[in-house]
């Protein structure tokens, strides 16, 4: 079954581009031994059968970016639920490789994930380093992300944006890859006041460089698909938070700042709103995903994954108060040229075609998020005052 199928992919790709689609709509799924097997997803209620009853080899997921904030969830969820992991990461210096390390704590070691420093853009290191990797699919999160700092370095951004991800589809292709998932950004949507965003609108203008490499990379996704028969869901997150969370995203800046009673900085009037998505609701979504991935070979969409709500700044300010008790110490600066004004998903193409379904409101997500960052200090500090203790012991 599995060498007829291959079969006709082979004759599919060799056919002039236009009937590609047809043939492989028309294709039967691919077979659940010896390629990666959806896990159960959570959001359907169903749980993950163990992987021995049902697979002959171990089915393995190349993660991109995986020492990242959502790279290193997203390793720690696939290794849970069975699959093995190839984690690719050059460690960029956009912040500390200290926290990459620490945000990779829990799975270094583990037998099923092998990690590669490696920069995705230099197209033969990055196929050297998983030449001997039996890979089934990839989910490509290795990004320069950010939309202020892309201002400053556009260049940089689309080197490790557009360069990175025409790098791994050329992996892809190579390797006869055809499932992958795509990181991208609701900053596609740049500053529409149509909201909330729906991915049939038209994204033509991106107000950002950051932006822009990442609706560039829906394109080289969608043109590969095309051309090669992949089936490819390209993800639009929306602003991602959680333990581990970017340093520079406003709520972990807003955090550490408020905790150590420095001032924050509020751009604009603090009207401006985002859809914040709680990190376990975005590791769901890729999750389910990737499944569908499997079940739609051919197809190339772009999804939203967002939380459904949108909450101003001002609002979010306030939860950080209450959640973290101290009161903000607010200093006022005019809005940032690349900033938009709102954020807000319409989630239902992802809720109907792979259940996605959002769970963590904001008002519970900023104490979870709030309880990590202290619980944070307070190793940082049990840390400081041992290496201390330890220093006057030596003197
Ligand atoms: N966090 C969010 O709110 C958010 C929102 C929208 C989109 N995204 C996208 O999700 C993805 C993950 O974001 P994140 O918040 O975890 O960011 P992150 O910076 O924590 O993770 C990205 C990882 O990619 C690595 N990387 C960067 N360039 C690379 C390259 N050329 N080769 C190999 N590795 C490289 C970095 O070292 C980093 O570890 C990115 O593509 C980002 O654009 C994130």
């Amino acid at each position: 079954m599995r060498g007829d199928r291959n079969g006709i992919l082979r004759l599919v790709r060799a056919m002039p581009a236009p009937c590609k689609r047809q043939w492989h709509k028309a294709l039967p799924a691919p077979p659940v031994t010896g390629r990666v097997t959806p896990p159960a997803s959570r959001l359907r209620g169903r749980r993950l059968a163990p992987l021995g009853s049902m697979a002959t080899h171990t089915p393995h997921v190349l993660v991109t970016g995986a020492a990242g904030f959502i790279g290193s969830h997203l390793t720690e969820r696939l290794l849970a639920d069975g699959f093995a992991v190839t984690g690719l990461d050059n460690f960029d210096p956009f912040y500390a490789a200290s926290e990459k390390w620490a945000n990779l704590a829990v799975v270094r070691r583990h037998p099923r994930f092998v990690l590669h420093e490696v920069d995705c853009s230099d197209a033969d290191a990055l196929e050297a380093r998983v030449a001997r990797v039996p890979i089934d699919a990839i989910v490509h999160l290795a990004a320069r992300a950010g939309v202020r700092p892309s201002l400053e370095d556009p260049t940089g951004y689309i080197r490790a944006n557009v360069l990175g991800t025409q790098a791994v589809l050329d992996l892809a292709r190579k390797r006869d890859i055809t499932r992958i998932v795509f990181g991208s950004s609701s900053s596609v949507y740049g500053d529409s006041s149509d909201v909330p965003f729906r991915e049939a609108m038209d994204v033509g203008a991106p107000i950002s460089p950051y932006a822009a490499t990442k609706r560039a990379g829906e394109l080289l996704c969608a043109t590969h698909a095309h051309l090669y028969g992949a089936s490819i869901a390209a993800l639009r997150f929306f602003t991602v938070y959680g333990p581990r969370q970017r340093p520079d995203l406003a709520i972990r800046r807003f955090a550490t700042r408020m905790l150590d009673g420095s001032e924050i900085e509020l751009f604009g009037d603090g009207t401006t709103s985002r859809d914040y998505t709680w990190i376990d609701d975005i590791i769901d979504g890729i999750v389910a995903a990737l499944a569908w991935t499997q079940r739609t070979p051919g197809a190339c969409e772009t999804f939203n994954l967002g939380g459904r709500r949108t909450t101003t700044l001002a609002r979010l300010v306030t939860l950080l108060e209450s959640a973290l008790g101290v009161r903000a110490r607010i200093v006022g600066r005019p809005r940032q040229p690349g900033d938009v004004s709102r954020t807000w998903a319409d989630t239902t193409k992802a809720e109907q075609h792979f259940g996605y379904a959002p769970r963590v409101r904001i008002e519970e997500g900023i104490p979870r998020f709030a309880a990590w960052m202290r619980q944070r200090v307070q190793h940082r500090a049990t840390a400081e005052f041992q290496a201390a203790g330890l220093a006057l012991g030596t003197r």
